[in-house]
């Protein structure tokens, strides 16, 4: 076996590709700007890989990594032209896991033909379920096509997920009114905190609302325990007396680096083996076995041993 571990016995298993860095939506944590003005703006146009290049990465890095899972992210991936060419190619690959993280804009019409190529799973980002404070956050109107999008979703037998980064005094407010959509449908939502990232990277505390307070909120509501916490997982999970569970992506109060498995690849050909360390090590020079160990090597040294430190790219950038 020629695969590779750190001296905490963390390897790479789950695969985070961004497909492109574009999205379209404008949110305060991703985008940088005035808050009064629109936040959508671009980015500076590079080129994304296509999809047959991409796929010819992937495949190089699952040979040499046996993946279990991967994760499509972006920017936006339902932006990408290619995108079922890339879900069918993984697929093909024999990849066990194919899941994708999208902000649901675009679901409602590809959804199915997602679900036919491979698509197992989805996560989507939602951050308020009340039009002003979707716009608060997203600055795009019209909150009510991303639920359309996951009730297409439901519908269509993908299984999914919601994934809320709350805010200090921009969105808290949303976390019951979240919860109890979810609950609804029968759909796990997750509670992100804020990470420093892109624009945010310097000011760390200023939207951040930790976990103590996420579970003071719901507690108000409801009562729960915590579940047991499966291994590289993100999450922490509760579950309500009523059956309900519900998660909270504690990246500040509770870092969960020690057993990371995950690499990032971005939507240049660069991976990354971690958040806090964005180096970008090419692989697009790389054909066989012999250049692939020490770029991976690389990028396993990359991972933090406690804790995310910030980074100044974004998630638009790096990938979600
Ligand atoms: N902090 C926390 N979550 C973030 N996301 C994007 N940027 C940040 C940030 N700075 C979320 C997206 C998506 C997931 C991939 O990460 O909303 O749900």
């Amino acid at each position: 076996m020629k695969l590779i571990a750190d001296q905490y016995g963390r390897s790479f298993k789950t695969l985070r590709v961004s497909l492109l860095n574009k999205c379209n939506l404008g949110c305060t944590y991703c985008s940088i700007g005035d808050e009064n003005e629109s936040l959508i703006k671009s980015l500076p146009r590079r080129e994304k890989l296509p999809a047959d290049r991409l796929l010819s990465i992937i495949e190089q890095l699952h040979k040499y990594l046996q993946l279990k899972t991967i994760r499509l992210t972006g920017g936006e991936p339902l932006l990408y032209p290619e995108l079922i060419e890339v879900i069918e190619g993984v697929k093909t690959m024999g990849i066990p896991e194919i899941k994708l993280t999208t902000n649901g804009f675009l679901l409602k019409r590809l959804a199915e033909p997602m679900k036919v190529a491979g698509m197992q799973s989805i996560n989507v980002s939602l951050d308020a379920v009340d039009e002003n404070v979707f716009f608060l956050i997203s600055k795009r109107n019209n909150v009510q096509r991303i639920l359309d999008g996951i009730d297409k979703a439901l519908d269509t037998g993908l299984q999914v997920k919601i994934n809320s980064v709350v805010m200090k005094g921009m969105n808290d407010s949303q976390v019951l009114p979240l919860l109890e959509y979810a609950f609804k449908r029968g759909v796990t939502i997750r509670f992100l905190e804020v990470m420093a990232m892109g624009h945010l990277h310097r000011e760390p505390e200023k939207y951040l609302f930790p976990q103590v307070d996420l579970l003071e909120v719901i507690g108000q509501k409801y009562e729960f325990h915590r579940l047991h916490r499966q291994d590289s997982a993100t999450a922490n999970y509760w579950q309500t007396s009523e059956g309900f569970t519900f998660g909270i992506i504690a990246n500040e109060s509770e870092p969960f680096c020690h057993d990371c498995n995950r690499l990032r690849l971005d939507s240049q050909g660069n991976v990354y083996g971690c958040l806090s360390d964005n180096h970008p090590i090419s692989l697009l020079n790389v054909h066989d076995d012999e250049d692939l160990q020490p770029k991976l090597e690389q990028a396993l040294q990359q991972k933090q041993r406690l804790k995310f430190t910030g980074s100044e790219l974004s998630m638009l950038e790096i990938g979600g």
